[in-house]
């Protein structure tokens, strides 16, 4: 009876969720409603889910001022379609959205949002409010106007500039009353839809042209202790702070009272710190603010600094950079995420940077280059990131011709089976030139060993002094089966489990996903296309969809 009783309480204990979560899926499926976009981990990635689904987001990012007008847009749409992009990333403005003290006008942006739909994007909206790489620009004009009320932030000279002092409480609550107002608007009228999955709040936050803010304001709250929340954070975190700001707090032998001066020293690195937190606490308010209204996903992005450079003198002070992290983090609870901006190289660098304190990577902006397409598969294989958006992507002639348009075809097709297995170990990213020709990893009992087709001599510009960079995504399905997805690729592989073993290719086929998970086989690839089964092979101007299986064979 004892037994019995026992079984039953366990039953029961799952039987509650089961059927409140199948309650749910019903009355969803009643009214048509899906979850609002989330973030959500499965293994070790984070997944975006949108409407029920993990969701990639094949992405390029608007330039700044395009998304002002349906004229303006008209004929970019078509291109973003062209481009295979799922998601355009376009600013919100908030001198457009609030142009007097609080009166809203969403009727532009209402517009553009059915106009995404009309061509099947979805949209991460962009604040542009207080900040815009660092200035103030797109704030309205009354707060403009106002310097008394918006006071803006001064140099070490005294000097104003054009941009509001995060020390102000009347900057932050203009700033996040126009914010809460947008997204009580996109709630009301993208509720159901959700084309707009996810916010960027601000952009590229940081302090120029001093390492710190001199205004009044800035400088009663630098001579005062460093805030209590900081360094409870940082002492509850101190085994896991990032190693270079480790080293900074280490130095004068991690004190937990005291001035910022006196807590990390005299000299820029303080003043930046002093900065983050700061804007990081402006930021979390306004993101808290948004999301107690409609909790989208809210991340922050960043302008990177070049090595040795002088935070407010070279690059903007006090962003949400992985020097930084762990400030933001402390400040920034309430944010999902912080993400990078690409427009100098060393791409893994920084992603491997960001990725700590699994920090989800997104890239929001990377350069239009002739990397892009390559990259967007490097990043969505190996950091299993949530996404990738080239920056100003309607600046494309021929988007007919762009790689990355052919790359987010094939992506796009693969994304059911990539979102299946993220997180456990089974997806692998490669990106490859003339300097890194090769790359090895491991996924089951395989050894991959991953070059760049150009290694083979086959194709014509294989004897060019530079390559263009290959990229794909792999995915294991089973034990002895694969897909990829890129161009440029040659791959062979060992057993690592019985290395006594030889590795035979089984099967190759070419072929494409129909209606978003039927695989239909275009070729069977044999003979010359496996150099008579020694490897399977894209060529750099491809981009295609292999399915392969391995055996093995003493
Ligand atoms: C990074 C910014 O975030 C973008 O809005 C844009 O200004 C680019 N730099 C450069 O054009």
């Amino acid at each position: 009876m004892k037994k019995l009783s026992r079984v039953l309480i366990f039953i029961s204990a799952f039987a509650i969720p089961i059927y409140s979560y199948a309650q749910q899926k019903v009355q969803n499926e009643y009214s048509g409603q899906h979850q609002i976009p989330h973030l959500k981990k499965q293994g070790t990635a984070t997944q975006l889910i949108v409407d029920d689904k993990p969701f990639l987001i094949l992405g390029g990012e608007l330039g700044n001022s395009s998304f002002t007008s349906l004229e303006y847009m008209e004929p970019i749409w078509p291109k973003l379609r062209t481009l295979n992009m799922n998601t355009v990333l376009a600013p919100v403005y908030w001198e457009l959205i609030e142009p007097a003290k609080g009166r809203f006008d969403f009727e532009l942006l209402d517009q553009l949002i059915q106009e995404a739909r009309k061509n099947d994007l979805k949209i991460v909206l962009l604040w542009f409010g207080s900040w815009k790489n660092s200035m103030s620009s797109h704030a309205p004009s009354w707060v403009k106007k106002d310097q008394a009320r918006f006071p803006r932030i001064k140099d070490d000279k005294g000097i104003s500039h054009e941009i509001l002092t995060p020390f102000s409480e009347n900057n932050l609550q203009a700033d996040l009353k126009a914010y809460q107002e947008l997204m009580k608007h996109i709630k009301k009228t993208d509720g159901n839809d959700h084309t707009v999955i996810m916010i960027q709040t601000e952009n590229e936050i940081g302090m120029l042209p001093t390492a710190r803010d001199y205004s009044l304001l800035a400088n009663e709250r630098f001579q005062e202790n460093v805030p209590a929340e900081l360094l409870q954070y940082l002492e509850r975190n101190k085994e896991n702070l990032v190693p270079e700001f480790s080293e900074i707090w280490g130095k004068n032998g991690f004190k937990n009272s005291g001035t910022w001066e006196e807590i990390f020293g005299t000299g820029l690195q303080t003043d930046e710190i002093f900065m983050a937190w700061y804007y990081s606490k402006y930021a979390n308010s306004v993101v808290e603010a948004g999301k107690a209204v409609y909790p989208l996903p809210m991340y922050v992005n960043a302008a990177l600094n070049r090595p040795q450079s002088k935070p407010g003198i070279s690059y903007p002070s006090g962003g949400p950079l992985p020097h930084l992290m762990d400030i933001w983090k402390a400040g920034g609870p309430a944010i999902d995420f912080l993400s990078p901006d690409f427009y100098f190289p060393d791409l893994k660098h920084w992603c491997d940077l960001y990725t700590r304190q699994g920090n989800p990577l997104f890239i929001p902006e990377h350069r239009f280059d002739n990397t892009v397409a390559a990259k967007a598969a490097y990043t969505l294989g190996h950091y299993e990131s949530i996404g990738f958006a080239p920056f100003s992507v309607e600046s494309s002639g021929t988007p007919e011709n762009e790689p990355l348009g052919k790359m987010y075809n094939v992506i796009n097709q693969l994304t059911p089976m990539i979102t299946a297995h993220q997180g456990q170990n089974k997806i692998e990213g490669v990106l490859l030139d003339k300097q890194n020709q090769e790359i090895v990893f491991q996924r089951g009992n395989y050894e991959f060993k991953v070059r760049h087709s150009y290694t083979l001599g086959y194709e014509n510009n294989s004897r060019n002094d530079t390559w263009d960079m290959a990229g794909a995504i792999f995915v294991q399905t089973g034990d002895d089966e694969f897909y990829v997805a890129g161009s440029g690729i040659v791959a062979t592989f060992k057993n690592l489990s019985n290395p006594s073993l030889n590795v035979g290719i089984l099967k190759v086929d070419e072929g494409r996903f129909e209606n978003g998970k039927e695989w239909k086989i275009i070729r069977h690839l044999n003979g010359d296309q496996t150099h008579q089964g020694r490897h399977v092979r894209i060529f750099l101007d491809n981009y295609s969809i292999l399915r392969f299986e391995l055996y093995n064979y003493d």
